[in-house]
């Protein structure tokens, strides 16, 4: 490993994708825009939207680190990483002048012991794929010189870049990765896998994926083994434990999206939206019963005039329900969907595409809490954050993106806000946002609307 670099990241170098200067007159600029061309197994057009970018053909944006602070810093890697490290090292040939694929390492420790690993091969580089616009740009701070050099890889540009044409110009044998969290994420990731195999020729790719032990079952062996011929799992360390699927099958094909509905009502009337999930999209294709009581509580308000909006945000848009609505119930406004994650920006995408509601002003942005959108510039947002960091509830994951939503509201802008009804948000969203009112509760979730002050 890497003798250098000890402590841990600093929260800075989570910075967003490819900020918008704060002053920037245009809110949905044009090139801000990803497309359903995104969407795995669609191939870009020249005609319509870009290819995406890469770090061939857009250089990345700056890292946003402050010569005050300490120099960025990857941490010791953690029992899960050196399960994968080690069996990586077990499967042989990790060193060999081949290129290594590294998938959704959020701390640098996987992509810096990649690195490690093809240092004595000059021609070999590191691809680090990172489903998440924050993360991937942390890499970007926390690798400046491997990035420059081109001996690192990793997404540039304003749109997300699936990860099979991300890698299709690498030579790699091994993907070093962590277990995705959802059977469906992980189906996504064999297939997409796959057809990396096939565009670079490499039969012999092995996937090397670690998780902890108690979060893993029978059922993701079966997964991969409907894609890999030679699946098994390695020695245990501590708590966990990796798979090692080698030999991708020919004619795997790539994964389409999953689709469901949900009927909401639109301006009162009864509407059936089509939903598109994809890889490990929140709830995949079905609705969440937070958002669909939510939309009840807003449609009110909107259909009884008490609301109304010229530029509307959902601020984590997953599979795009929620997108999908401002965009029907909102024919005239600017409405953006905005997520971290690549898999919800195709979702929200593909969701919007499934209504027949693209339209111009209806954009989709992959971004870290709406760093792209001015301050004070917004009607309404929309949010049903995460309350969970895998397992564990994380309430602090909410902070940030009340900060956001009260970052982008103009004054007496409102908030429309989805929480499980055992937690309570009230007096955060008030001290964040302004006066709050309760528009709905359940059992399971309650709505509040917050006024910004
Ligand atoms: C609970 S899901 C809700 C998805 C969708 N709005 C719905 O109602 O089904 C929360 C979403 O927020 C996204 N997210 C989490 N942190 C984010 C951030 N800092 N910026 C943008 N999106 C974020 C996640 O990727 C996820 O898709």
């Amino acid at each position: 490993m890497p003798a250098a670099l000890r402590y841990s990241l600093p929260a800075v170098l989570i910075a967003p994708c490819s900020p918008l200067p704060r002053e920037h007159p245009d809110l949905f600029p044009k090139d801000d825009v990803t497309s359903s061309e995104n969407i795995p197994g669609t191939p870009a057009t020249d005609a319509g939207n870009p290819a995406p970018a890469t770090a061939d053909s857009a250089p990345p944006a700056p890292a946003t680190t402050d010569p005050a602070l300490p120099a960025p810093v990857i941490p010791e890697p953690d029992q899960t990483e050196r399960v994968i490290l080690r069996s990586a090292e077990e499967t042989g040939e990790a060193g060999c002048p081949c290129d290594l694929i590294v998938i959704e390492d959020s701390t640098g420790a996987l992509t810096s012991f990649a690195l490690d690993l093809v240092a004595d091969h000059p021609s070999a580089t590191v691809w680090s794929w990172n489903a998440s616009c924050a993360e991937s740009r942390a890499l970007t701070g926390l690798f400046p010189e491997q990035v420059a050099t081109g001996r690192l890889r990793l997404p540039a540009g304003e749109a997300p870049v699936p990860l099979e044409e991300f890698a299709a110009g690498s030579e790699a044998h091994l993907v070093l990765a962590r277990l995705p969290k959802s059977l469906p994420g992980l189906e996504d990731l064999a297939g997409r896998l796959a057809q990396i195999a096939v565009r670079t020729g490499r039969e012999d790719l092995t996937l090397v994926a670690g998780g902890r032990v108690k979060h893993m079952t029978r059922s993701q062996n079966e997964v991969l083994g409907a894609v890999f011929r030679d699946v098994r799992a390695s020695r245990g360390l501590g708590k966990s434990r990796a798979l090692i699927a080698a030999a991708p099958q020919a004619g795997i094909t790539a994964p389409e999206p999953m689709h469901g509905a949900a009927t909401v009502s639109v301006r009162g009337d009864r509407r059936e939206l089509a939903l598109r999930g994809i890889g490990g999209v929140f709830g995949g294709a079905r609705p969440d019963a937070g958002s669909l009581l939510l939309l009840e509580a807003l449609d009110a308000a909107l259909t009884g005039g008490e609301l109304e909006a010229h530029q509307a945000v959902d601020l984590g848009s997953g599979n795009g329900l929620l997108t999908a609505y401002l965009a029907a119930a909102l024919p005239d406004a600017a409405v953006v969907g905005s997520d971290d994650d690549a898999d919800a920006v195709a979702a929200t995408h593909a969701t919007l595409a499934a209504n027949a509601l693209e339209r111009e002003e209806v954009r989709v942005t992959w971004d870290a809490s709406l760093s792209r959108l001015p301050d004070h510039s917004i009607d309404l947002v929309l949010l049903n954050p995460p309350f969970h960091d895998g397992t564990a509830v994380d309430a602090t994951l909410v902070q940030g993106l009340l900060d956001a939503a009260a970052r982008v509201l103009r004054p007496e802008g409102q908030l429309w806000f989805v929480h499980n009804s055992h937690l309570r948000y009230r007096p955060e969203v008030e001290r964040r946002i302004g006066p709050v009112t309760q528009r709905a509760r359940d059992r399971r979730f309650t709505v509040l609307s917050a006024r910004r002050r």
